[in-house]
Parts: C-alpha cells; sequence; structure tokens
C-alpha cells in the first residue's frame, strides 16, 4: 500500500478488502470481508440483464483529533432501502449496512487519509439483483457489496467555481420516473447530457423532463441558490434527495437563514447572489456561470465562490472532520 495523498482524485485505489453480504429468499447473511474484486456473477442475472441495480455514495473522514468518522451512513442506508424498494430488490437492514460500512473500513483502515490533506475514503454500497433471469421481471437472489477508494479533495487547490451549460434536449429522469432512487439506469441515460458539456468544458444543468422550464439537477449534484438571506433549492420529483444538500438545510437555517425548497424557473439564476451544486462528492461546488443556449443567454452568477456558498462549505466540512462539535449527531465515531 502505497498511496499519494496528495495527488488523489475521485478515481479508484484499489482498497485491501471489499465487503459482501448475500441476501437469498429474503434472508440475509453475514457481510465478510474478501480480497477478491471479482465476482462469480451469471450472465443472466438481472442485474446485468434488466438493470436491477442500485448503489451509495458516503465517507469516512481522519478528523483533527485522529478519530475516524462516518458521515450520516444511516441515511444512505434509508435511501438504499428506498431504491431497492422502488426496483423490487432486497432492502438491506440498516444493521447490516452499519455493519458492512463499519467492517469495511476496520479492513482498510491504512487506506484512510491523514487529516489534513483534505482526502477521506469514499464508500461505495452497491446492491445488484443476481438470479439468472431470461423473462422480464425481478429476481430473487440480491449482493450488497462495499467498494471502499480514498479520494482526493474536490479542490487540492482553491475552492473554485465551475460553469453550467443548460440541456433541454436530454432528460435524466421523468416526473414519475426513478429520478428520485440512486440507481445505475439514471447515470447512463445522463451521459448523453453530461459527456456532451464535458466536451464543451461544462457540467450540465438538467432542466424537469415535463416542461423543461425549472431547474432540475446539476449533472450529478442537487442545485442550490442563493438570493438575500434565502437558500432556494428546487422541488421536483425527479431528482435525488441529497443528504448533503438536507445537512446544509439544517446548517442554513441555524445561520438565520430562510429555506425555500419550491420550482425554480431556469430564468432566476438572473436573480441569484450564488449558486451552487451539492453532493458528497464535492460538499458544495459554486456556480460561476449558467450558459443557455436555447435562449442565447449566460448567467452571470459570480465570479468567485460567494461568501454564503462559502461559510456553508466550512460549517460542514467543520463537522465532517471534527472541528467543531457534532451538535446534531451526523458523525458516527469508529473506534479501530
Ligand atoms: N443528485 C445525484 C443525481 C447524485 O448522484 C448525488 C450523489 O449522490 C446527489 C444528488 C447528492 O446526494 P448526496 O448529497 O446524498 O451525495
Ligand atoms: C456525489 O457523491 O456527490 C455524486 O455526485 C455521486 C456520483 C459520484 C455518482
Amino acid at each position: 500500500m502505497n498511496v499519494k495523498w496528495d495527488s488523489l482524485g475521485f478515481h479508484y485505489t484499489e482498497p485491501d478488502y471489499i465487503v459482501r453480504a448475500e441476501c437469498h429468499d429474503g434472508v440475509w447473511g453475514e457481510p465478510y470481508a474478501t480480497e477478491d474484486k471479482y465476482l462469480h456473477l451469471h450472465v443472466s442475472a438481472t442485474c446485468l440483464q434488466y438493470g436491477q441495480e442500485a448503489f451509495e455514495g458516503l465517507k469516512a473522514f481522519r478528523g483533527v483529533d485522529g478519530k475516524i468518522r462516518i458521515f450520516r451512513w444511516q441515511e444512505n442506508a434509508k435511501r438504499m432501502q428506498r431504491s431497492a424498494e422502488a426496483l423490487y430488490m432486497a432492502q438491506p437492514p440498516t444493521e447490516l449496512f452499519g455493519e458492512a460500512i463499519r467492517l469495511a473500513l476496520r479492513k482498510n483502515i491504512c487506506f484512510v487519509p491523514p487529516y489534513g490533506t483534505g482526502a477521506t475514503l469514499y464508500f461505495r454500497p452497491l446492491l445488484i439483483g443476481t438470479t439468472p433471469r431470461l423473462g422480464v421481471g425481478p429476481g430473487r437472489d440480491f449482493e450488497l457489496i462495499i467498494i471502499p477508494s480514498p479520494i482526493g479533495p474536490y479542490y487540492p487547490g482553491k475552492f473554485h467555481c465551475t460553469t453550467f451549460i443548460v440541456n433541454r434536449h436530454i432528460d435524466r429522469a421523468a416526473p414519475q420516473g426513478t429520478g428520485q432512487f440512486k440507481v445505475g439506469g439514471n447515470y447512463a441515460a445522463s451521459f448523453r447530457g453530461t459527456e456532451a458539456a464535458h466536451a464543451m468544458g461544462y457540467d450540465c444543468l438538467f432542466t424537469d423532463a415535463k416542461t423543461h422550464k425549472y431547474i432540475d439537477e446539476c449533472s450529478a449534484a442537487n442545485f442550490i441558490g442563493i438570493r438575500g438571506n434565502e437558500y432556494l433549492t428546487p422541488r421536483s420529483t425527479a431528482i435525488l434527495p441529497s443528504i448533503t444538500n438536507e445537512s446544509l438545510t439544517v446548517l442554513a437555517k441555524e445561520m438565520g437563514m430562510k429555506v425555500t425548497r419550491r420550482h425554480i424557473p431556469v430564468e432566476e439564476l438572473a436573480t441569484l447572489d450564488e449558486a451552487a451544486a451539492c453532493g458528497t462528492a464535492c460538499v458544495l461546488s459554486p456556480i460561476d456561470k449558467v450558459i443557455d443556449p436555447d435562449k442565447g443567454v449566460t448567467y452571470t452568477i459570480s465570479d468567485e465562490p460567494g461568501p454564503i456558498v462559502t461559510k456553508l462549505y466550512n460549517a460542514l466540512q467543520d463537522i465532517q472532520f471534527g472541528r467543531t462539535a457534532d451538535v446534531h449527531g451526523w458523525c458516527e465515531i469508529v473506534e479501530c
């Protein structure tokens, strides 16, 4: 194991162990650690044939006090249960999910980056359908796999802004589809938008699939806007309920801000003081401009990360890295 903590990005670094737990006919087995990163999977498994797959993303942080904190893993467990229910998969019980994450952490302790590097240990829980099936329908066998990987800070240098481009021609998810669940199919379906934006040097801003008037999501992250003392974020049945966004709304309210969740017309970007994408990977990624090619407009929001987005970013990172009291009980300290 020779990880260069300073040069990690959001890339996969092979851990020593992954953790697996199987479920057959509704009965879950114990999670176990294995060094083998390959699956012996039937070619007709429902995850391969019909996309019966869901995943999650969460992080463990080495704190200023040297302790390791896992951030709000119970929320990821609940979200995976909702995704599983939507795709007719067995729901991993919360305790089993937590046990699997803790085991993955303990078996890969040397991959938890040191405090001060800004790097973290990311966990990618994966739930797949493994029953061989040709007829269209769900299987009866499932597997939960926890894949840990150390990842670098999203901002290795200085906290900086990104530019988004509105895409009304590709929909990430339908209003009554699977957008609110974290299932692999949503991401493959979004590539036509995100890869086209990346090719132009931007990130993709998806609008609602019904009217294409309202902001839905920023690539694979939620959108937030700041206007005066108000924290605005879209209400939509097609977006993923972000655990980061929900945590930030709590912090924003504590800072005395008004939090509003409603449809946000794209044109409203002209009135915002600050905007950002939020999610586990980046925490908050400030947005400087949004290009709307259909309307021939570029909304310039702020050239530098704004004061409120910066304050919210620091407030959340302070909790995650143990620099401030965890009054909400969001972090589990794991004794290793
Ligand atoms: N939206 C999408 C589509 C995502 O994939 C993610 C990442 O998980 C988010 C939003 C942010 O969610 P969270 O803050 O729970 O990571
Ligand atoms: C996030 O964790 O913030 C994401 O955007 C998820 C993505 C890496 C799938």
